[in-house]
């Protein structure tokens, strides 16, 4: 081989580090830029290293420079860590061994049986202390566990429930007897239930199974399938919509939510919301300016209440089964909404099993609306959250680049994708990785062999979501960090990558710059804090 394939080597080696580096509008790096650049002398210095190495046996300090390489290219690789995250990273590396170590390795079990694992390890609660910045991919009727809903919100008076024909519920809040769904049994006011039953405890338990896909039976057995586990997806969240939809409730449920990403100790999200018309107890409705201006007061309110809580934005999705005519009516209202609250509104997406639904490009036109009007209405497509490689489906990722998304959600199959993957780093479009939602969801089975490893181990821009972490059994985000940091994270990940990752999650959201440096200033304040506690 010639020294000109090691010269490439190098120089694409290097690219690749400093647009990792500088991830925003590098563009393409020249030669010239990089022998200026400051680790133009490491090159030369690696090249001779190299030419020595190919002509004898493999030299031991050339080994250790190619490792140390390798380790500044991966996610927070850059950081130069202080000595109390040194300190920490110790601890941190000998836990993961033990970790690692141990019987079953959390990371390559299902979720629902690796749940009790997570809950007892060291790291976890380390996680769950640990500021982790912002949340940039979850769901409007997701974020807040099922118990909660169980416990607090059908308690309610007036609360009536329903079987449908295919092991669903639905539930609906009326002061008068409700009309009768088809294909579900007569209404049942859940008051004068439980006050024959006596003791509801199984009750309850058996209420919460519909709310969520969280199971003790053996989830492979439950969930055979993709469309198996889509369809009790669709059916559970269909469940939820009556009880979250009622007013009083939306307010109280988004409330409670921010309530617990807060105290897992998350300090902004962005949360993708339907925006439903909202119902009161007389069967009248709200519009969806009303539910978003709902969300805009709950939000003001919680942060005063707490302030270094930063605060949340909306993501207005509708479903990807819309057809042409009902996408450009919604696109249309998106632009208004966008114009009319434009502190709270973040953007648009599409949301739905993506597999089943139609892709980017049959909404091309529809989508092409905003810059064509000359307005703004910022992107934050789901894409490439499939297996199906090949289809009309897994070209979403290039059509959300085309598109100009702003952050791709998942994007689990963008390494079959090198261009659409160029890209996503070069003008710094970030990944919004969930692994429990994908392993839940049967992407991937074991967490250790997502994609996202190789993403992370090259320092491609992304940031840890956790999707829909109630329908999931989890809540929060500690969970998915655990499953980031211990499973595709590997040894390898250390303290850099989650401060990477925690500085990544406000650096991509849609802040403005001078936000994202108040939103940073409290994170660097608390992260600080969290560096210098004692661990034991
Ligand atoms: C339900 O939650 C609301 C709002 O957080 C709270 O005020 C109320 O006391 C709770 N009710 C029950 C029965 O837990
Ligand atoms: C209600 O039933 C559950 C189990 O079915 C039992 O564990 C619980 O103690 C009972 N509660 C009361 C108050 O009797
Ligand atoms: C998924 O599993 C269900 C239940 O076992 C089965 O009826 C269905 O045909 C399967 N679907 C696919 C696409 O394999
Ligand atoms: C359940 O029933 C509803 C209404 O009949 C139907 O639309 C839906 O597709 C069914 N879902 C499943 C998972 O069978
Ligand atoms: C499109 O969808 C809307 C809303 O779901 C529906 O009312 C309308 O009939 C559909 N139009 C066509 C052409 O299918
Ligand atoms: C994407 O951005 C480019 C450059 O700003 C612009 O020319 C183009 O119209 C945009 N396309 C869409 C669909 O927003
Ligand atoms: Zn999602």
């Amino acid at each position: 081989m010639s020294v000109c394939v090691y010269i490439y080597i190098y120089i694409y080696i290097y690219s690749s580090i400093l647009s990792c580096l500088f991830p925003v509008g590098t563009g393409p790096l020249s030669m010239a830029v990089l022998l200026q650049s400051p680790h133009a002398f490491l090159v030369i210095l690696l090249l001779l290293l190299y030419w020595v190495g190919v002509q004898s046996i493999p030299d031991p300090r050339q080994r250790e420079m190619l490792i140390k390489l390798e380790t500044s290219m991966q996610t927070g690789g850059q950081l130069q860590l202080t000595d109390a995250e040194q300190k920490l990273d110790a601890v941190l590396f000998k836990m993961k061994q033990r970790e690692s170590q141990a019987g079953a390795f959390p990371p390559a079990v299902h979720f629902f049986k690796a749940r009790e694992l997570i809950r007892a390890s060291p790291i976890f609660s380390l996680l769950q202390r640990m500021p982790k910045g912002a949340v940039l991919h979850v769901h409007d009727f997701s974020i807040v566990d099922a118990e909660w809903l169980v416990k607090n919100v059908t308690y309610r008076p007036h609360c009536y429930m329903c079987y449908t024909d295919n092991h669903s519920v639905r539930f609906i809040f009326s002061s008068l007897s409700p009309k009768p769904l088809s294909h579900c049994s007569p209404w049942i006011l859940l008051e004068n239930q439980r006050a024959k039953m006596g003791n509801s405890t199984d009750f309850d338990r058996s209420i919460t199974a519909y709310l969520t896909l969280f199971t003790e039976k053996d989830p492979d057995t439950v969930y055979p399938n993709q469309s198996v586990i889509w369809g009790a997806f669709e059916q559970a969240f269909l469940a939820v919509w009556g009880l979250v939809t009622y007013t009083p409730v939306f307010r109280d449920y988004y409330y409670q939510g921010l309530t617990q990403f807060y105290m897992d100790n998350v300090m902004y999200l962005e949360v993708r919301a339907m925006l439903p018309e909202l119902y009161e107890l007389d069967g009248s409705t709200h519009d969806r300016s009303w539910t978003l201006k709902t969300y805009q007061d709950v939000t003001v309110q919680f942060t005063k209440e707490n302030p270094d809580f930063f605060g949340a934005r909306i993501i207005f999705t509708t479903h990807r089964a819309a057809n042409i005519t009902s996408m450009t009516e919604t696109v249309m209202e998106a632009i208004k909404l966008q114009r009319d609250f434009p502190d709270i509104m973040a953007g648009f997406d599409l949301v739905g099993e993506e597999d089943k639904g139609r892709p980017l490009w049959y909404f091309r036109d529809a989508l092409s609306l905003p810059a064509e009007m000359g307005v703004t209405l910022p992107f934050f497509f789901h894409a490439g959250e499939t297996d199906l490689e090949g289809t009309e489906v897994d070209q979403n990722l290039l059509d959300g680049l085309r598109l100009n998304t702003s952050r791709i959600g998942h994007g689990f199959a963008i390494n079959r994708h090198p261009v659409a993957k160029d890209l996503s780093r070069k003008k710094g479009v970030a990944l919004e990785v969930c692994p429990i939602s994908n392993q839940v969801l049967k992407l991937v089975k074991d967490l250790q062999n997502h994609p996202a490893a190789a993403l992370m181990a090259e320092g491609h821009p992304l940031v840890i979501c956790s999707d829909d972490p109630s329908l999931f059994g989890a809540s929060g985000l500690s969970y998915d960090f655990y499953e980031a940091f211990v499973g595709f994270g590997g040894l390898r990940s250390n303290i850099g990558t989650l401060k990477q990752l925690a500085i990544n999650s406000i650096r991509f959201s849609s802040l403005t710059p001078p936000q994202q440096d108040i939103a940073l200033a409290i994170w660097q304040r608390r992260w600080d804090h969290f560096v210098s506690e004692k661990v034991f």
